[in-house]
């Protein structure tokens, strides 16, 4: 039974994580490095419960008691009570092994360590530690609270055990678990990606304007956001980074990430948490 949840990552994921899971009635221990990420993570999710409220489809009190069972805290050694914990930092491997193997000594021998890392494999992750058949991916959408969908991914010793704690979780968050196998990219971003790097190679060769390209998609094909302004919300670095991983692990070069890209992530131009990307914030 996973009661109490651990998070490693007050960001926008982690806290929308946090936030979902506190809903569900779960204790959460969300860790961050910094007690100023975490007052930043603490105070997304109020602004996001307030919406709700606001809606009067949450009360106040309701409200109150979710951020209560959603302790923040700087110490990893913190999340040692947890039955699971759920893994949301920038990808990279180096910075994701650390925490796999901290946690995998620290963490009861029962607990799942789950990743939401959208492109790093599961199963190298599961090999940094001594509990591979207990790893897990799970990849939530952003904005967490709103999308339904959590890509369900098992690396090689993943166990038919740990999948099924993992899937049921998934159904008490309220969200729909879709699985598929370790492969770079997973799915969503396998698929997804290739598509946003299409709109930006159209951009830079001056086939439309940024908002003829975003307008095409959302009017032509009803994606909710134009593909430029979704990357802009995704963060450009975590475009590319994820490109990087499916053009050097699929070895093909339709992956090849397109050179404005590159040049805005090397600008700082990072989206809308940067102020700039492909728009103006
Ligand atoms: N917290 C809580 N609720 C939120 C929210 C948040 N952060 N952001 C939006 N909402 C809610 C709003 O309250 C509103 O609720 P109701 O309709 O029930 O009243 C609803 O979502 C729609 O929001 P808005 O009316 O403000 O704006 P919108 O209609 O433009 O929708 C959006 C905003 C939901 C973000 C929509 O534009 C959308 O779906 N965009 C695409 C998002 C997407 O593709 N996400 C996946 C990105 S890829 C990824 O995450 C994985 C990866 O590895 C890269």
């Amino acid at each position: 039974m996973i009661k109490t949840i651990g998070i490693v990552g007050a960001g926008t994921m982690g806290n929308g994580i946090a936030q979902v899971a506190a809903r569900a009635n779960h204790n959460v221990i969300m860790r961050d490095t910094q007690d100023s990420f975490l007052e930043r993570g603490m105070s997304a999710i109020d602004k996001s419960l307030q919406r709700d409220v606001d809606k009067e489809r949450l009360s106040g009190e309701e409200k109150a008691a979710i951020i209560e069972r959603v302790r923040a805290t700087t110490e990893l050694n913190d999340l040692a009570a947890a039955d699971l914990v759920i893994e949301v930092v920038p990808e990279n491997f180096a910075i994701k092994q650390e925490i796999f193997q901290a946690l995998d000594e620290m963490l009861k021998p029962e607990a799942i360590i789950a990743s939401n890392t959208s492109s790093i494999s599961i199963t190298k992750l599961g090999a940094t530690t001594a509990r591979p058949d207990k790893v897990i991916g799970m990849h939530f959408m952003n904005p967490v609270p709103v999308m339904k969908l959590i890509e369900v991914i098992r690396g090689i010793a993943t166990s038919d055990e740990t999948y099924q704690s993992i899937k049921e979780l998934t159904e008490k968050l309220g969200k729909t678990p879709l699985d598929c196998q370790d492969s770079p990219g997973f799915v969503s971003n396998r698929i997804l990606l290739p598509m946003i790097n299409e709109a930006i190679f159209t951009l830079y060769e001056g086939v439309a304007t940024r908002e003829s390209i975003d307008g095409i998609m959302k009017l032509g094909m009803a994606h909710p956001m134009g593909p430029l302004t979704l990357a802009d919300f995704i963060g450009l670095d975590v475009c590319l980074a994820i490109l990087n991983v499916l053009h050097s692990e699929l070895g093909d070069p339709k992956y090849r990430p397109c050179p404005l890209l590159k040049k805005y992530v090397d600008a700082g131009w990072l989206g809308r948490k940067s102020g700039r990307g492909f728009y103006e914030y």
